[in-house]
């Protein structure tokens, strides 16, 4: 079974309880969002892995660490997930960046997936998948199986979000069990109109100021 993690970083932690307020307005809760994915970056990012590499300091010879692994792809599922991007790619920029479009039916709550554009060696690369919000975890299901469609493998596959549920974690997890989730809280239950509760609202609607 692959990793399941809260993300207990102080500063995380505080910023995250700032943007469950219902008054922090657009900028704000687009800026903090950023902010979280960089910490989140850092967090996600601290089991990859390393080679020896020789250097030569103004003083030395010496052998030192480099990042060895695959190269990275950042996923965000859209819209909300767009929200995470600039923050990680901050601290990776050369993060490749694959798009998955889904919305979630109000009434039904099943997603229907509308947009899919991945750079053309994802099969190659670590995967990190975001997307501020795990309710059902119909979205997340469905982006993983787009990716696995296209031959991405799970143990490749980490999905970074805000606020879980556990109804989404349960599901993500029995659905595709390779996958590593990373979450900043995990929250209580869902509400009968598939909301997470207390959670932060619709990420997507705050973050882009719509509704
Ligand atoms: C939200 C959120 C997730 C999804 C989570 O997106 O950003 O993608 O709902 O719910 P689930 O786990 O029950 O599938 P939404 O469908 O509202 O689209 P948006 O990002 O365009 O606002
Ligand atoms: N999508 C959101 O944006 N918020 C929720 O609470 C559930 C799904």
């Amino acid at each position: 079974m692959a990793k399941f993690e809260v993300l207990d970083h102080p500063l995380i932690q505080h910023k995250l309880t700032m943007i469950r307020d219902k008054h922090v307005g657009t900028k704000v809760f687009r800026e903090t969002v950023r902010e979280i994915a960089t910490l989140m970056a850092y967090e996600v990012s601290r089991s990859m892995p390393l080679k020896d590499v020789e250097v030569e300091t103004p003083i030395a010879k010496t052998t030192q660490k480099e990042l060895a692994g695959k190269k990275v792809a950042i996923v965000p599922i859209l819209r909300a997930g767009l929200g995470m991007v600039d923050g990680m790619t901050e601290l990776i920029p050369a993060a490749k960046i694959g798009f998955i479009g889904m919305y979630r039916d109000e009434k039904t709550l099943k997603p229907h997936e509308y947009f899919v554009k991945l750079p053309n060696d994802i099969t190659e690369r670590q995967l990190f998948i975001v997307d501020p919000m795990l309710a059902t975890g119909g979205s997340a299901i469905d982006a993983i199986g787009a990716l696995k469609k296209r031959g991405c493998q799970e143990k490749n596959m980490k999905f970074a979000c805000l606020v879980a549920a556990p109804e989404g974690v349960k599901a993500v997890r029995s659905t595709y069990p390779d996958v590593d989730i990373y979450t900043c809280a995990l929250d209580d239950h869902l509400n009968e109109n598939g909301y997470i509760v207390p959670g932060l609202g619709d990420a997507g609607d705050r973050l882009f100021g719509t509704k």
